[in-house]
């Protein structure tokens, strides 16, 4: 080889290097300081996905430009919609949104209205399922097989999407495809991709790779991959380099815009569910000692100092199950707690035993709630309270959590019901034409094979109406899928052909006593023992 030659060569070289690395600078995202103009094409009747959990990690100064362009007829394919004068629900209020896809509407009381009186379009989607069909929307994939949903409306179609003025269906949604395998029945659900995605990120670097922080990932990683355009809105811009090449979330090829937000209010969300009326329940468990409170914003701990008011009767009641639900907790669990009745059971765990809870909005090992200089509005739980994490906790996204519920990762799922089959069917997500709140991840959570689905609940409804029936009436969240329940005056196990087995008693009461007040028959154990309590 001559010494031309290799000059040649190594000139070739240098040049393919420059152009490698002038292609790289040129770079796949653009950078935009106003967020008005990263949005102002997006047409009316687009397809958006909007990055969020609840009020945690939404792009809400993107949300807030659409107001501005006034876009109209939208699609929105977002977990939640926001609450009444934050994130979606500004652009519900100015009705520009035509459908949403989304678990959960929860306590957005003008989405619920909306809804109910047929002036919205809403595709309640299992929240694994909704993460999941993202997920695959990005990765090409047109759909895939879930057991989530098998044998409730999800499958069989007829879940409204749009009611007329009368309350009666204007839309319902369609049957999926079922097929069986290893003797197991899975739905088939079809990918969404968007023709944009509005995300929330902490960081970009200026190559346009970004990264999330705690718990505002959620959805916003597999959204980012599932649109023609991914718009991306960051608190910071920073220097290539500044986070390692390992710890980006998500590489800049499939971020097409970043805008970096002028200023974040990052709201929390009010809390108003079940733990209101729990608000003066105290206890000083041998870990930490929480006192659930309501507080306009935030859910922190309270000294100990707190007297307890005393308890009405249906504290005492919640006690008892919650006692009795703390005695399913094993060591080196994995565990996934609904609000409320489970989340509370979680402050009895025995010091001598390691539980690892998993919040399905993205976190493993979730820790008590935090004190008031802690309140971080990037850390929240399932339920949208602020919360903290335990050393060794790890973040994750929305399908990555499905995945390990989905997996039959987690041991045990504990949550409420409104009815119960003795075969183990469950209702706790709609009373149709009245109360929507979504399914949220409950439909996974219980179609999670391997994993053990407890019910706590109060026996008997308001006015004595049963709740453990021989067939649900509402609308089931999961077919055969509890395996045990727990009342204040019973714990039944379930099997799923056999049905219903008496097992422990509340203390006076007698097996009479309870097929009085239960809706289905039921066996006694041979070794019915008193209800246990810890
Ligand atoms: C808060 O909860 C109460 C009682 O459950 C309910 O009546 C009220 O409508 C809720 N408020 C909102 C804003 O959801
Ligand atoms: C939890 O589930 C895993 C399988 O996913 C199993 O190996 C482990 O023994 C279970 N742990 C407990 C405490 O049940």
């Amino acid at each position: 080889m001559n010494a031309n030659l290799l000059f040649f060569m190594l000139l070739c070289f240098l040049q393919t290097c420059g152009s490698y690395f002038s292609t790289s600078s040129q770079k796949n995202s653009k950078f935009y300081s106003d967020p008005v103009e990263a949005v102002k094409d997006i047409h009316n009747g687009a397809t958006i996905l909007v990055g969020g959990f609840g009020l945690c990690g939404i792009p809400e100064n993107l949300i807030n430009s659409l107001l501005k362009t006034g876009v109209k007829g939208i699609t929105a394919v977002s977990n939640n919609a926001g609450v009444d004068n934050f994130g979606l629900g500004l652009l519900l209020q100015t009705k520009q949104i035509k459908r949403m896809i989304s678990s959960y509407v929860g306590e957005n009381a003008e989405f619920e209205r909306q809804y109910l009186s047929g002036e919205l379009e809403v595709e309640l989607t299992p929240q694994g399922t909704l993460a999941e069909r993202i997920r695959a929307g990005g990765a090409g994939v047109p759909a895939f097989f879930t057991a989530t949903g098998y044998g409730t409306l999800i499958q069989e179609g007829g879940s409204p999407i749009k009611y007329n003025k009368d309350g009666s269906i204007a839309i319902a949604s369609e049957e999926r495809e079922v097929r069986e395998f290893g003797g197991r029945h899975y739905v088939m659900e079809k990918a969404i991709t968007g023709d944009f995605a509005l995300i929330k990120a902490w960081k970009a670097d200026k190559a346009g790779n970004i990264v999330f922080r705690k718990t505002a990932r959620n959805f916003n990683q597999p959204m980012c991959k599932a649109a023609k355009t991914t718009i991306v809105e960051v608190e910071e811009v920073v220097e290539v380099g500044t986070f390692a090449a390992e710890d980006i979330h998500i590489p800049s090829i499939y971020v097409h815009r970043v805008v970096q937000g002028a200023s974040y209010e990052k709201r929390i969300e009010v809390q108003n569910d079940t733990l209101k009326t729990f608000s003066h329940f105290y206890h000083c468990s041998e870990i930490y000692f929480v006192v659930i409170f309501m507080c306009p914003k935030r859910t922190v701990r309270k000294s100990q100092e707190e007297k307890p008011k005393p308890k009405k009767e249906s504290d005492i009641v919640r006690e008892r199950i919650i006692r009795r639900a703390a005695l399913e907790f094993e060591d080196g669990m994995y565990a996934n707690l609904g609000i409320g009745i489970p989340m509370l059971a979680s402050n009895f765990i025995k010091p001598d035993i390691t539980v690892h809870l998993q919040s399905e909005n993205g976190i493993l090992g979730l820790g008590p709630y935090p004190t008031e200089d802690a309140v971080d509005a990037d850390l929240i739980n399932a339920g949208k309270e602020t919360v903290t994490v335990l050393p060794g906790a790890a973040y994750f996204s929305s399908d990555d959590s499905f995945a390990m519920i989905r997996g039959g990762h987690i041991n045990l799922t504990m949550l409420g019901a409104m009815q119960v089959s003795k075969h183990g069917d469950l209702a706790n997500w709609m009373i149709p034409g009245k109360m929507v709140k979504g399914m949220g991840g409950a439909m996974d959570l219980v179609a999670s094979a391997g994993t053990k689905v407890v019910v706590t609940m109060e026996h008997s409804a308001k006015g004595g109406k049963h709740k453990i029936l021989d067939k649900c009436s509402l609308p089931l969240t999961g077919k055969q899928c509890v395996d045990r329940i727990i009342t204040e005056k019973a714990v039944f196990d379930v099997d799923k052909t056999k049905g219903l087995t008496l097992v422990e008693i509340w203390e006076g009461l007698t097996p009479e006593d309870i097929k009085g007040c239960t809706g289905t028959d039921f066996e006694v154990s041979p070794n019915l023992k008193p209800m246990q309590q810890i």
